[in-house]
């Protein structure tokens, strides 16, 4: 087998200074200032800086240097991001460290100087190195009981490209639209909105880099959240687009990690650990999913992928351990019914599993310093 070729940054720039922006016949290199060029795993990622001005035009250059990208790389996977510089005339407090750049794409908070959800208490991501270990229903059935906790919720899905909300929490239709701000769907005494309800899922499935920063971006600046105590983010697996968008925008007061039990899970726990310390988001801790099965006919509990794995994880992670959720059919057909179990059924061992790990949450939350 041949080695891969591991492309170097004057290579992706060389590419890059041959994609040209139509209407100027300028490269884009000349009118933009690479930022960062990740090359790991797989992956370019290049963030390019822009004028605000320009922004919105450049988006199909972008497009077009993904592409540029793709073919003369084609074992790797590209992304070319854009950020607008804020312009440093203006004189304005920085809402926060590392808030300089604007991700383009979402018409967003439209005047930059605005920080992003200011009647949001804390923002907290749900988030796992590896998809498929139950991210949405905890994340779903997490903010109910968190509601039931007396905290006024918020539930955003940010995974793009797989949408699992508006099933999870038994929603169709579209968001009304007032004064130009998308309303939040209210269910379970939630507020709840995801990219699923805006388009058509094939649709945000092949949405690349920028697309998926602007969505992000909307998802966060034009939905009228209005005062929330905490709005959970359900985010889609791994380390992509999404989370550097989140990152990127500053927004996450804390992140959850839900792992299964097995050692494979919880190295990809470890990786979604080291990706929020990274960026400097605080990990509130990891939680178990799928943890031990209860036999419903007679409550024999069998540990069918080990057991404590994650508990484990997160004393050598020295992070806390927010608890863990047994692996039940119930979970499963209620979220596919469109109701959190939770909420559903207040009394099963299900329900209960979730409102003891929301009671720590809220704990947390409560003490989480206010964003803004
Ligand atoms: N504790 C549980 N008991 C039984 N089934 C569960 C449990 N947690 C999740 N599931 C089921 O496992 C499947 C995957 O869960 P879910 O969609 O929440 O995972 P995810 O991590 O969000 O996936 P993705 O990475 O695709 O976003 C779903 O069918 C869900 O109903
Ligand atoms: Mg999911």
């Amino acid at each position: 087998m041949t080695e891969q070729h591991v492309p170097s940054r004057e290579e992706i720039e060389t590419v890059i200074r041959g994609v040209v922006e139509p209407t100027s016949g300028r490269s884009l290199l000349d009118i933009g200032q690479i930022e960062a060029c990740q090359i790991a795993a797989g992956r370019i990622r290049l963030t390019l800086a822009v004028a605000p001005a320009l922004a919105a035009h450049l988006e199909k250059s972008a497009t077009a240097a993904d592409q540029a990208l793709d073919r003369a790389f084609p074992e790797w996977r590209a992304s070319v991001l854009l950020t607008a510089h804020r312009p440093t005339a203006a004189p304005r407090p920085e809402p926060k460290a590392g808030g300089g750049h604007r991700p383009l794409g979402g018409v967003g908070n439209k005047d930059a100087s605005e920080p992003l959800l200011p009647q949001v208490r804390t923002v907290i991501a749900v988030s796992s190195g590896k998809g498929g270990v139950g991210k949405s229903t905890t994340a779903v059935n997490l903010a109910a009981g968190l509601a039931l906790e007396g905290l006024s919720v918020g539930l955003m899905d940010a995974d793009v490209h797989g949408p699992s909300l508006p099933r999870m929490l038994g929603i169709s239709g579209r968001p009304e639209v007032r004064d130009g701000k998308l309303i939040p769907v209210e269910a379970w005494g939630l507020k709840a909105m995801s990219i699923g309800m805006l388009v058509d899922e094939t649709q945000a499935m092949v949405w690349r880099g920028p697309m998926v920063m602007g969505a992000i971006g909307q998802l966060l600046g034009d939905v009228a959240w209005g005062e929330l105590d905490v709005l959970v983010i359900d985010m889609p697996p791994g380390t992509g687009d999404a989370q550097l968008t989140l990152a990127q925008k500053a927004v996450l007061s804390g992140a959850i990690i839900v792992s299964t039990p097995q050692d494979i899970a919880l190295l990809d726990a470890r990786r979604g650990v080291a990706m929020f310390e990274k960026t400097r988001v605080p990990v509130l801790g990891l939680v178990e999913n799928m943890s031990y099965f209860c036999c419903p006919n007679c409550n024999h509990r069998t540990e069918l992928f080990g057991h404590g794995g994650a508990r484990e994880e997160a004393r050598r992670l020295d992070v806390p351990f927010l608890g863990e959720i047994p692996l039940l059919a119930d979970i499963r057909l209620s979220a596919d019914e469109g109701a959190p179990i939770v909420v559903r059924a207040p009394e099963s061992e299900a329900a209960k599993a979730y409102r003891s790990l929301a009671a720590g949450v809220a704990g947390v939350v409560r003490k989480l310093p206010h964003r803004q």
